[in-house]
């Protein structure tokens, strides 16, 4: 569908949407028509001036990354491209499970946007909704500090790839962009807090009931281009992945540099 309204992005709106209790997690909030990339920028100024609860948008980016290296389909005006940087304080939480947590608050969000059927979260954290993705998180670390960073389709230009889902396309209609950024960065200020307090159990139920992989036949690709045939059984309590393989044994996978895919 064409973002035929073309809305920008703008600030107030997207403030307007933090509630009360979170806006003291949100220290700077900052749009860019064009970058490079928003976890590649965030990850930059982790390195010269840090601040916890730092929001980057961006209309277009022009170099966007995806996880295991791929490149992140970022044309302007289209969809949501956001980065958070953020610094658990004291006791760390064990960050293995942060990129299923996250999946959950993504979710949860375009819940609140009023999407309520067909999302599911494919292990470690794609979101999708009817088997297609809308939704891919990227985080990354630089010393204390970690960039949370998410892709949201929103409109999705006609050229883009047939597995791909859109917001406005869920929604029959036209969206607002503003809207879905506004309640992404309040969830995820509200609910990084709780991953600092609980860890991932907090958010484990969430992921059971989206869980898109659970009791499936996939295949689990290995950087060392090895292949793992079997059938996903859930994630840990860390946030790994079960997989009974084809000698009936259990493996664990951790989201690093493995990706998987179903077969039929
Ligand atoms: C994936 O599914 O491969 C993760 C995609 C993450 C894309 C987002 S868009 C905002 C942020 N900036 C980037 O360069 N990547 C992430």
């Amino acid at each position: 569908m064409k973002n035929n309204t073309m809305e920008l992005l703008n600030k107030e709106k997207i403030n307007s949407l933090i509630e009360p209790k979170n806006q003291p997690y949100l220290s700077k909030l900052e749009i860019f028509n064009e970058i490079d990339s928003t976890n590649t920028y965030l990850l930059n100024q982790a390195r010269s001036k840090p601040l916890s609860g730092w929001v980057c948008l961006a209309e277009q980016q022009m170099e966007g990354r995806g996880r295991l290296g791929r490149e992140w389909f970022s044309p302007y005006g289209y969809n949501i491209y956001c980065s958070l940087l953020w610094r658990f304080k004291d006791p760390h939480p064990d960050l293995s499970g942060l990129s299923i947590a996250v999946g959950v608050m993504v979710v949860n969000s375009l819940k609140k946007g009023g999407i309520h059927q067909g999302i599911q979260l494919k292990w470690p954290n794609d979101v999708l909704f009817d088997g297609r993705k809308l939704a891919g998180i990227l985080i990354e670390r630089s010393g204390d500090y970690i960039v949370v960073g998410v892709g949201l389709n929103v409109y999705l230009p006609e050229m883009a790839q047939h597995d791909w889902a859109a917001v406005a396309e869920i929604c029959k209609g036209p969206v607002s962009r503003n809207f879905f950024a506004g309640l992404l960065i309040n969830e995820l200020l509200s609910h990084l807090p709780v991953y600092q307090e609980q860890g991932l159990k907090a958010f484990l139920s969430d992921w059971h009931q989206c869980d898109f992989l659970f009791h499936k036949n996939i295949v689990v690709l290995l950087p060392s281009e090895k292949e793992v045939f079997g059938v996903m059984q859930g994630v840990t309590n860390t946030g790994e992945m079960i997989l009974k393989n084809e000698k009936g044994e259990l493996q664990y996978f951790h989201c690093g540099e493995v990706s998987v895919r179903c077969v039929m």
